[in-house]
């Protein structure tokens, strides 16, 4: 079985290869990847050298260099993690999202159709559903929810879902898509929520909260995320989309309240800062089609994910220390200089 990985150099994606890699010694897998700011090849240095596992530098959207690469392998499954994933960004620049996002997922799927294949898999996210309100906590997002986008990148996701459900009934490709929560875990890029406040704590720099905080999300840690795509891709059903969450509803202030105490940070850290334009309120994915269907539940608690988490930047600093120090810094730079 020979698995294309596109976008295996992020954080999701890498998380995913080393699970697949482990469990499954016989596959082959390839990491397909532009290595864009949020890509890092030093992440997959462990496996860089495995026979078994190759490192491909390309773009979703460049269409000669993805068929070429579909001749030279004839994959069995797609999984695509490639995207821009940061909502601050496409706030600031929505451009590149729909070219990646929605195009290079457009090419991918023609690749598909063109060379054939048996699973392509669409990692989609929660925020295709818009939010939820706070003074409802019964409702959550299922599968029926409609598709109602906040921001460029929900928007631009929404749309490449759409696609890849489209490319399944009008030709019938093996399709599956998935919508998970907020993952957190071992090589999250700095510039997202538990990251940040976790380097900038070790930094004792400001921790930049938007607004009030009491936007809440639903953690997930990323094995669990590889664990439910891995059922999926071989015993999801074609043409469906599954949710994955695990009801761990968090706000973002408690979140960084919990960062400061396991660190022994004086919470006098926390700034408030301009809220984020659009910004969703909460996210909750109702999980009972993937439980029910496919047996998938979470296995890691929040309490011992987030310890795991923190211990894992603190025995990484050169990881994370190696990006702030570059491009990162110049983003970082007009992001917060004005809020
Ligand atoms: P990430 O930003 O950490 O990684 C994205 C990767 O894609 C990087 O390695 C980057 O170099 C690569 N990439 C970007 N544009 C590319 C292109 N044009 N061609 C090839 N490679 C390209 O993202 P992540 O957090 O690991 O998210 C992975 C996927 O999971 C995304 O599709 C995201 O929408 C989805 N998702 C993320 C979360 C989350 O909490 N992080 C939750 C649900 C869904
Ligand atoms: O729900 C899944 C989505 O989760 C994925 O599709 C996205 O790719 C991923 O980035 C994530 O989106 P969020 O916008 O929820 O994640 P982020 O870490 O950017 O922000 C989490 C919350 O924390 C959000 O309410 C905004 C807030 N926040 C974020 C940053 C970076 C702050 O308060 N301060 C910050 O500096």
């Amino acid at each position: 079985m020979t698995v294309i990985v596109t976008g295996g150099a992020g954080f999701i994606g890498s998380n995913f290869i080393f699970y697949m890699l482990k469990k499954y010694p016989d596959y082959r897998i390839v990491c397909l990847d532009k290595l864009t700011y949020a890509g890092n090849l030093s992440t997959l240095e462990p496996v860089m050298n495995q026979p078994n596992f190759r490192f491909v530098r390309l773009d979703i959207c460049d269409r000669e260099g993805v068929y070429r690469l579909f001749e030279e392998e004839k994959p069995d499954i797609i999984v695509n993690f490639a995207a821009e994933s940061h909502v601050d960004r496409s706030i600031e620049n929505p451009d590149i999202f729909l070219k990646t996002n929605i195009l290079g997922t457009g090419v991918l799927m023609d690749a598909c159709r063109k060379y054939g294949i048996r699973r392509y898999h669409q990692v989609s996210t929660d925020e295709v559903y818009g939010d939820l309100p706070l003074d409802r906590p019964d409702l959550f997002f299922t599968e029926e929810t409609p598709i109602h986008t906040s921001s460029p990148y929900s928007s631009s996701k929404a749309g490449a879902d759409l696609l890849a459900l489209a490319y399944h009934r009008t030709y019938g490709l093996p399709v599956t898509v998935s919508r998970c929560s907020n993952n957190y875990g071992p090589y999250h890029f700095p510039e997202k929520l538990i990251p940040l406040m976790i380097a900038n704590a070790l930094q004792d720099k400001p921790l930049p909260v938007y607004g009030e905080g009491l936007n809440v999300r639903d953690w997930l840690y990323v094995e669990d995320h590889c664990k439910a795509l891995d059922l999926i891709i071989h015993s999801g059903r074609e043409g469906e989309v599954y949710n994955i969450g695990g009801h761990n509803e968090m706000r973002n202030i408690d979140i960084v309240k919990l960062i400061c105490k396991e660190l022994g940070k004086p919470e006098s850290l926390i700034t408030h800062v301009a809220d984020r334009k659009g910004h969703d309120m909460r996210y909750a994915i109702d999980p009972t089609k993937i439980s029910n269907e496919l047996g998938w539940t979470p296995e890691t608690k929040f309490a011992d994910g987030i310890k795991k988490t923190i211990r894992w930047y603190l025995d990484n600093r050169s990881w994370w220390e190696t990006i702030i120090n570059g491009e990162y810094r110049d983003y970082y730079e007009r992001m917060y200089a004005n809020r």
